[in-house]
């Protein structure tokens, strides 16, 4: 099996880390420079490294392949792990080398990713979405440390009709093959609900975060309580328009839970504003927004998280 991942930051060197560990795949990286610097089509692979400490604190130096024009056309699997902001524009212009047969894994935050993707990819290709809970972070350039075993959601996002099988069928055959490398990877039915609970967590807690500079807990404290409510019932009628249910009440307990348990770290959003790197923003209250826009509702408090977050990175 021939497995692209796109994307060297934290997440993608956990994948390219477990997939050359634990299976015999050939596993080639499309890094983040070579994304930008346009040699995405270039035609030569070469060999790179980057060290990985394992939860179980284990460090060991990884060689992996660049991946070239050759690795990108025989693919079977693309994993992206690129930010949100990011991978559309970086699929959309690689599809022109993929094969109708290569499955696209998308695993970013935030939505509006698949809308983004050229019609090309989506009629031609089986289109996934992947959240993961694994806790992982960049010490450094070349050394990537998992800090926490989580676990990973897989679904279909859609799939050319030709290849539309009933729901048993849907489920990918290198399910098995990714859950063996990085236990565990579950099936979802339901992904896109899946999708939606996790985006309105990162509603709530990343621009708080990163607009007052605090770590996740924080956002548990009452001064946030009256803000939380009004983004959860914004939130709410934007995943109603796109036919999910999710209570505002629901919205506020599950936010304050995962701030509560994930209370010392430093959220994704936070990250970004502290190492001056572009947030996703867009693809989260952003995107809660543009529904707004679109479907006619008021999205004030995200409005103003969205205003607040862009002038931190402008
Ligand atoms: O983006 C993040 O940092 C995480 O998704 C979350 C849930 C906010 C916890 O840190």
């Amino acid at each position: 099996m021939n497995v692209v991942v796109l994307g060297n930051g934290a997440i993608g060197s956990l994948w390219a880390y477990h997939l050359k560990r634990f299976s015999t795949a050939n596993v080639s990286i499309k890094t983040r420079s070579a994304l930008d610097t346009g040699s995405a089509n270039g035609t030569y692979a070469c060999k790179n490294n980057f060290s990985f400490t394992s939860s179980h604190g284990l460090s060991l130096q990884i060689e992996y392949t660049l991946a070239d024009q050759h690795s990108l056309q025989n693919a079977d699997l693309i994993i992206t792990c690129l930010k949100s902001t990011e991978t559309a524009s970086a699929l959309n212009g690689l599809s022109h080398l993929l094969s109708n047969n290569v499955d696209i894994v998308l695993c970013h935050n935030g939505l509006g990713v698949y809308e983004a993707l050229n019609n090309e990819l989506k009629l031609n290709n089986r289109i996934y979405a992947m959240l993961t809970t694994h806790g992982c972070f960049r010490a450094s350039k070349h050394h990537v440390i998992h800090t926490g075993l989580g676990h990973c959601d897989l679904g279909l996002l859609t799939s050319p009709a030709d290849k539309m099988g009933d729901k048993e069928n849907q489920q990918p055959a290198w399910l098995e093959f990714l859950n063996h490398s990085l236990p565990s990877v579950y099936w979802s039915d339901d992904i896109k609900a899946k999708q939606w609970l996790k985006l309105a967590i990162n509603c709530v807690i990343n621009p708080i975060t990163a607009i007052h500079k605090i770590n996740n807990g924080k956002v548990a404290e009452n001064v946030f309580r009256q803000q939380i409510e009004t983004v959860a019932e914004e939130v709410s009628i934007a995943a109603c328009t796109q036919g999910i249910q999710l209570a505002p009440q629901d919205i506020v307990s599950t936010s304050l839970e995962v701030a509560k348990k994930t209370s010392k770290n430093t959220s994704s959003m936070l990250s970004d504003v502290l190492a001056n790197r572009e947030t996703e923003i867009a693809n989260i209250n952003g995107y809660i927004c543009e529904l707004a826009t679109k479907y006619g509702f008021s999205a004030k408090a995200n409005q103003s998280l969205f205003e607040q977050v862009k002038s931190l990175s402008a």
